[in-house]
C-alpha cells in the first residue's frame, strides 16, 4: 500500500514511521510511505500556505494552490487517474472497524491535512474523495487523525502485525469488544488468574473467552450486538 501524507507540519508525522509497527511495515516494503511538505508546493518567497477568509471572519484558511499542485504530482506518480484523497475532518464519515478494513483494501491513499480555520472549499469539492472523522471532537489539525486512520488500517494488512492472529480477538472484530487477558504471576496481591485459563482445556478456554467478550460488549456497548444474533448472548 502506498501512503502519502501532505501536511504543513511534516515533523509531526515522520517520527511515527520510525518506530514499532510502522517502521517494520516500511522496512519490509509492506507500505510505501512518504510525507510531503505543503510549503514545497508554494511558489512565493514566503512559502505562504494560508490566507484570510473571503467575506471576513477570524481564522486563516489553507490556500488551494499548494493542494492542487500536490495533487498534480500525485497524478504523475499514481497508477490511477482518480487517486484516493482523504481529508481528515470532524465533518466526515465516522471511522470505525468496518470502515478501516475497507480502507485497508485500497492500493494507494493520500492524506490532505487541514489546519487553522480549514481548507479552501475547492480542494474539498474537486480533489477530496473521502472525508473522515475520528470522533465528535475538534483537534488542531489533520495530522493526528491521519496517523490514527493509518494505524487502524495497516493493522488489517496480514503481514504487518507480528502476531496477526492475536489481532483477530481485538475489540470490534466480530462486532465484539476484547475480553480479559492475563499473564504471570498466577496470583498477585491475592488476585488470582481464573482457573479455567490454567486448565489446558483449549475448547473450554475458547468458549470462556467468547462468553467474556459477549458479556463485556453487552455491558459496555450493547448497540454493537445488534449485528450479532440474539441467541449468541451468553449468561454471566
Ligand atoms: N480534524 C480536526 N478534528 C478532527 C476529527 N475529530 N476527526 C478528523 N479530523 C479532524
Amino acid at each position: 500500500m502506498k501512503i502519502r501524507v501532505i501536511t504543513a507540519f511534516p515533523e509531526m508525522i515522520k517520527p511515527y514511521f520510525s518506530e514499532s509497527m510502522f517502521k517494520k511495515a516500511c522496512e519490509q516494503d509492506l507500505i510505501d510511505f512518504s510525507v510531503w511538505d505543503l510549503r514545497d508546493f508554494t511558489r512565493d518567497k514566503h512559502r505562504q500556505i494560508d490566507d484570510a477568509q473571503y467575506g471576513g471572519g477570524a481564522g486563516m484558511v489553507l490556500k488551494p494552490e499548494p493542494f492542487f499542485r500536490a495533487y498534480d504530482q500525485i497524478l504523475e506518480q499514481s497508477r490511477t487517474e482518480e487517486p484516493n484523497i482523504i481529508l481528515p475532518t470532524p465533518q466526515g464519515k465516522k471511522l470505525n472497524h468496518d470502515y478501516s478494513v475497507e480502507l485497508s483494501q485500497l492500493d494507494e491513499i493520500n492524506f490532505f491535512c487541514g489546519h487553522y480555520k480549514g481548507i479552501d472549499e475547492r480542494v474539498r469539492e474537486y480533489l477530496v474523495t473521502h472525508e473522515i472523522s475520528i470522533g465528535d471532537y475538534v483537534l488542531t489539525g489533520g495530522e493526528l487523525p491521519a496517523l490514527v486512520i493509518i494505524d487502524s488500517l495497516i493493522r488489517h494488512i496480514p503481514q504487518v502485525l507480528h502476531d496477526y492472529q492475536s489481532a483477530q480477538g481485538d475489540s470490534f472484530t466480530d462486532h465484539l469488544l476484547e475480553g480479559p487477558v492475563y499473564t504471570r504471576p498466577r496470583e498477585y496481591r491475592g488476585h488470582k488468574v481464573p482457573d479455567i485459563l490454567l486448565s489446558g482445556h483449549h475448547k473450554n478456554i475458547e468458549e470462556w473467552r467468547e462468553k467474556k467478550r459477549i458479556n463485556r460488549t453487552k455491558e459496555r456497548r450493547e448497540e454493537l450486538l445488534k449485528n450479532k444474533s440474539e441467541n449468541h448472548l451468553a449468561e454471566d
